[in-house]
């Protein structure tokens, strides 16, 4: 009590503060604004951690992502694990690197957590040999397939490690939408019920090369709406009447082969990759991430589209 005393006096101190700074503004519009602030938030969490400014950035992120804590343990354990993604996402941003971080949903999760919910098990990638031919063509020394209306809008994965099938479904929904101007939504649940037979694990993890022999054989892929997304393992309810596309063919480029990659990207369309996710990888938010840690071995975390 007499600590939740000194920490209430500790942000009526804060607010007069700045409002101090303020001496001319009549109506003391900033104790209005901070106040109305933390109306939204839920004041059963900075009870429980206080009203410093990582206590309060907090609150906001809690409040933003609609997050649900069920006791004050939670609640203070989530906050630690928060307040130390948050140094390392500040200490990250200071070294003036190609890339940032931001917060972002998953700033309340532990790397091994994270790793749990969203990357399934490691994978064997077996499509290290590539057939991409390099040709003579001109590369464009920057492209953005996404202005050209061929690229489905995000999807969601949620807790289940199929990224594997959104890089799939990603790169067909822009190939399909290249050759018939017709947008299209495909079903990733399909992959994940459906794949096992070539190598691939549903919400333990995949490989995009592995998921087009799949539907190559398979004899297509049914749409979003007929086979909708539920993200967990299920039985395989694939019908024939609903595919919404096939492969004919799929090309794999090399392992590690930069130059075959930016050919691809740079004159056919966008292309499924997978790379190793690091720790930091979780919290990216733009531009061109390079990382010391992560390995180059057939041997992949995660793969992503
Ligand atoms: C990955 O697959 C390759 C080729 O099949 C095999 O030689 C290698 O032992 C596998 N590695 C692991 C760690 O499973
Ligand atoms: C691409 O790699 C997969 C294994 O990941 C393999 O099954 C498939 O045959 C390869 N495709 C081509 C066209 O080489």
């Amino acid at each position: 009590m007499a600590q939740h005393l000194a920490l209430s006096l500790l942000l009526i101190a804060s607010l007069l503060f700045r409002t101090h700074a303020r001496p001319h503004m009549g109506e003391n519009p900033m104790i209005h604004m901070i106040t109305e602030e933390l109306h939204e938030l839920d004041y059963s969490l900075l009870k429980v951690v206080g009203h410093t400014r990582h206590a309060l950035d907090f609150a906001r992120f809690a409040h933003r992502y609609g997050k649900k804590y069920n006791s004050a343990n939670e609640i203070r354990r989530r906050f630690h694990i928060f307040a130390e993604n948050l140094e390392m996402i500040k200490e990250t941003n200071s070294n003036g690197l190609t890339y940032t971080l931001g917060i972002n949903e998953f700033a309340d999760l532990t790397w091994q957590e994270f790793r749990g919910h969203r990357l399934g098990a490691a994978q064997n990638c077996s499509a290290t040999k590539g057939t991409h031919k390099l040709t003579d063509t001109p590369l464009p020394d920057s492209i953005d397939w996404r202005k050209t209306g061929i690229v489905s809008p995000v999807k969601d994965q949620g807790s289940c490690g199929s990224c594997w099938t959104f890089s799939t479904t990603g790169a067909l929904e822009a190939a399909y939408t290249q050759a018939t101007k017709k947008g299209i939504s495909l079903s990733e649940q399909q992959l994940v019920d459906c794949a096992m037979a070539f190598n691939n694990f549903g919400c333990n993890g995949g490989l995009p090369s592995q998921a087009f022999e799949y539907i190559k054989y398979n004899g297509g892929l049914e749409t979003e709406e007929s086979y909708p997304y539920l993200g967990k393992d299920g039985v395989c309810k694939f019908n024939n009447e609903n595919v919404g596309a096939k492969v004919a063919n799929s090309v794999n480029i090399t392992l590690g082969a930069e130059d075959e990659l930016k050919h691809a990207v740079g004159t056919v369309r966008p292309v499924s990759i997978a790379f190793q996710v690091v720790a930091d990888f979780r919290f990216y938010k733009g531009g061109v991430y390079t990382s010391k840690t992560c390995g180059s071995t057939p041997m992949l975390d995660l793969q992503e589209g």
